[in-house]
């Protein structure tokens, strides 16, 4: 088969990784790829925003199967022009995709399909915004647990956790009237508060079946303990001790299928990854968010796990043939996934850095790097992004896991080079906190 993955991430990286062992593939695109991805296939230099010359590649290249890593793409309606080209995608279309490309779609479908989520308010100017937290909150010192998300895509920035009434006007003023997020602000969703660990659930659908994966916990801030601002994701780890067998049914009971089916219904129906953002609360578990593809960097330790052919499943879930193949198979040891960053990310930062102990890195048994940020000039690899590598490893036990990993990164060098030191730490955090209830 010839496959084409859309993307230049991590993610990407991870996913031609895993397609090249099958023995079905005959021939790899990645567009436009990294350094990473140009080693387990032909990097193509084509952008993931230009839906035109993407399509033009896959019909002039007979592509079998396009595969599409990040959400632009899908939020531009990729899947629908190579659909319209009888050309096959994994990869939900333009309308599905509003999951994540509008939190007030999401909200509402979540809403009609009864599934939990924190309580919301839609607004579409500042003023009645501030009018109403005014209005519930009249006195300035009240405790404020709401949080102000942009509703369109803002690259995980339009989301904003409030504890004081001052942070919630501000927040209101940096989406409806100073514009920070552009058109992605102009609705926003206030909504509840949520407390609680959070989890991530992806699962891949063809609309009617689905398969969930195991659960995964992304790093999002930038340093140790949780500080720092946001970032895509500084490292991750699979599975996490939070998740029982029983949690994941009821996710899949309460939270997956209804939503799959409401989708289904709306004549929306959902091809692709549907990942969900949860937090379990007190009340059970609720969805924070939906995205509609792969983590990332979730997407890396999840398929370091993966023993079964990554192109059978999502081939299935392509054709909308999900219930005919077998479950796929998991290996039972824990993965996790380090981030290594450039100086000044998720800031400004340089490029251009020349990467070095890639190799020894990846000779260290059950150790991977994958490519985020990276370029190749001259048969060196430099740095080309914020986010650079992800070293992922296996191992017997999560500490096992972790240990291998850090080995990884210690074998890595470039000026400014960093990731965060603690990266599933929390599931030992958790496992305590389990332990005492
Ligand atoms: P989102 O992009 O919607 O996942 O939000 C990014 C992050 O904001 C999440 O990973 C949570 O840590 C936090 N967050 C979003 N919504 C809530 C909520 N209702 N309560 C508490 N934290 C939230
Ligand atoms: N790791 C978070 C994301 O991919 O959105």
């Amino acid at each position: 088969m010839r496959v084409l993955v859309v993307g230049s991430g991590g993610r990407e990286h991870a996913l031609a990784w895993k397609l090249r062992q099958s023995p079905r593939l005959t021939r790899l695109w990645i567009a436009p790829g990294n350094a990473g991805t140009a080693s387990e296939g032909e990097n193509v230099p084509i952008q993931v925003d230009d839906v035109k010359g993407l399509v033009a590649f896959a019909k002039k290249e007979s592509v079998d199967l396009v595969i599409v890593g990040p959400e632009l793409p899908l939020s531009l309606g990729l899947t629908d022009a190579l659909a319209e080209q009888r050309i096959r995608v994994f990869g939900p279309s333009r309308a599905a995709a509003q999951l994540e490309s509008s939190k007030v779609f999401c909200k509402l479908l979540l809403r009609q399909a009864d599934v939990p989520t924190a309580d919301y308010q839609v607004f579409r100017d500042a003023d009645s915004a501030m009018r109403y937290v005014k209005a519930r909150f009249p006195n300035e010192r009240d405790r404020t647990p709401l949080v102000v998300k942009a509703d369109g895509l803002a690259s995980g920035k339009g989301v904003i956790v409030c504890s004081k009434r001052d942070e919630v006007l501000e927040a209101i003023d940096r989406i409806g009237r100073k514009n920070e997020f552009g058109r992605a602000g102009a609705q926003m969703v206030i909504e509840e508060r949520l407390e609680g660990p959070e989890v991530s659930v992806l699962a891949i659908t063809d609309g009617r079946t689905i398969v969930t994966l195991p659960s995964a916990q992304d790093h999002k801030a930038a340093y140790d303990g949780d500080t720092g601002p946001n970032t895509g994701g500084m490292g991750a780890y699979s599975p996490t001790p939070v998740m029982t067998e029983e949690l994941m049914e009821t996710i899949e009971d309460k939270i997956l299928v209804p939503s799959i089916h409401a989708m289904k219904r709306n004549r929306k129906p959902f091809r692709g990854v549907l990942y969900a953002g949860l937090m379990l609360t007190a009340s059970g578990p609720k969805v924070l968010e939906y995205n509609v593809r792969f983590g990332d960097p979730e997407c890396q330790p999840l398929l370091m796990r993966l023993k079964s052919d990554l192109l059978d499943l999502l081939e299935a879930a392509a054709d909308g043939r999900l219930d005919s193949i077998d479950p796929p198979e998991w290996d039972p040891r824990p993965a996790i996934c380090v981030v290594m960053a450039s100086a000044g990310y998720p800031g400004s930062y340089d490029s251009g850095a020349e990467i070095t102990g890639l190799d020894a890195a990846d000779q260290i048994p059950d150790v991977k790097v994958f490519h985020a940020g990276t370029k190749l000039q001259d048969g060196r690899v430099l740095t080309n992004g914020g986010r650079v590598l992800g070293v992922t490893a296996l191992g017997s036990s999560l500490a096992n896991a972790k240990l291998n990993a850090y080995k990884g990164v210690q074998a890595i060098r470039w000026p400014g080079a960093w990731c965060r030191k603690d990266i599933s730490d929390k599931a030992a955090l958790y496992q305590e906190q389990l332990a005492v209830d």
